[in-house]
């Protein structure tokens, strides 16, 4: 079985990465954080940016994949410090796909935040234009894995889900204070398309069998208000819409100014896979029933028809 590495596998995503590919693949992890999954998982307790701890973790795993999550996320705290910022979102991942064995594939996951933000639906081939520090951080990240190895898959996204409870993401964050009536500002003029995280890593898994290489953009199916999502996830639950306060860019709020829309266009993705991306109403579905789950059955279940049920006719061609 071929080894799989996964950087940041405490953290939301990782966490559901190493959840789903131990299933088929000898996954180890590695974070500065403990493994919080209800099934056994290998990990390495390590600080990546510590002097000689990425030759260590590939020498360990000596990986054929690289699935790399870690990263400081928080955009605001990013904007505060563009030093660590460049340091573990840029640099870190250059080292890494540098000191990746010979045809390992670099999976190295990636912004929606990287554009301009005046259009809709950005496409993987629209250049880049970041406004802050967390998204140059990244967009410098992807080019330094895209000189270091032929073989990477860069997957720009925005997902939600259910994490350790370490560190409260923003569907954690807006479900909890929708449960408990508190009143929140969402921004009726901030756009994005969101994916759950489930959603999400099946389709990664299908990227990678598929044998998808360059730059791929993976979202949810429709483009929506950060408003429009909490909408929809109040209704989904059954909680009272009226906490939620409608709130604009204008007013304020953000420490670090954002692209006003962040949606992205996953045509490309479908079209490589020949499998559709989910609807926001469907993924909200899973998030609200997969609460109390554990995180290995949250992985279990895939989406009626996946990855069969496919709305658009696969391409030839994998590769882009
Ligand atoms: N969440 C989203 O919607 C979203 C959107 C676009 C892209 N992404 C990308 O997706 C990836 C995963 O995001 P996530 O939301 O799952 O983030 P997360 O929950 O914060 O997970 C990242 C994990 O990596 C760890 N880490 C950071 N630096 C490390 C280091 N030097 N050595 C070892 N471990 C380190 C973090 O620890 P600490 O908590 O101590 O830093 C955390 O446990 C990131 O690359 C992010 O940029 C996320």
């Amino acid at each position: 079985m071929p080894s799989v590495l996964v950087t940041g596998a405490a953290g939301l995503l990782g966490g559901h990465v190493v959840a789903l590919l131990s299933k088929a693949f000898d996954v180890i992890g590695c974070d500065r954080h403990p493994w919080w999954g209800d099934q056994p998982a290998r990990m390495l307790i390590r600080d990546l940016l510590e002097p000689g701890a990425i030759a260590d973790v590939v020498a360990a795993v000596n990986p054929a994949l690289i699935i790399h999550c870690a990263a400081l996320v928080d955009v605001d705290g990013c904007e505060q410090d563009p030093a660590g910022a460049f340091l573990c979102n840029t640099r870190m991942s250059g080292d890494l796909a540098r000191a990746a064995p010979p045809r390992c594939l670099v999976v190295y996951i990636s912004s929606d935040g990287l554009f301009r933000g005046d259009t809709a639906n950005a496409e993987e081939d629209d250049v880049p234009e970041p406004a802050t520090v967390y998204a140059r951080a990244k967009l410098e990240g992807e080019r330094l894995i895209q000189q270091a190895t032929p073989h990477h898959l860069v997957v720009r996204t925005n997902f939600y889900g259910w994490s350790s409870g370490r560190k409260r993401t923003f569907g954690e964050w807006l479900y909890a204070s929708l449960q408990t009536e508190r009143a929140v500002r969402l921004f009726t003029d901030f756009w994005f398309t969101p994916i759950y995280v489930v959603d999400f890593v099946h389709r990664l898994k299908l990227l990678i069998e598929r044998g998808a290489r360059g730059v791929v953009h993976l979202g949810g199916r429709e483009r929506l208000s950060k408003h429009d999502f909490g909408v929809l996830l109040a209704r989904a639950a059954g909680f009272s819409t009226d906490v939620i306060v409608p709130w604009s860019l204008a007013k304020g709020g953000l420490a670090a100014p954002r692209p006003r829309d962040m949606s992205l266009s996953s045509a490309r993705f479908e079209r490589m896979t020949g499998v559709s991306v989910p609807r926001c109403a469907d993924g909200l579905r899973r998030f609200l029933r997969d609460r109390e789950r554990p995180l290995s059955r949250r992985v279990d279940e895939l989406e009626e028809g996946f990855p069969g049920q496919a709305v658009v006719a696969p391409s030839a061609q994998t590769g882009v």
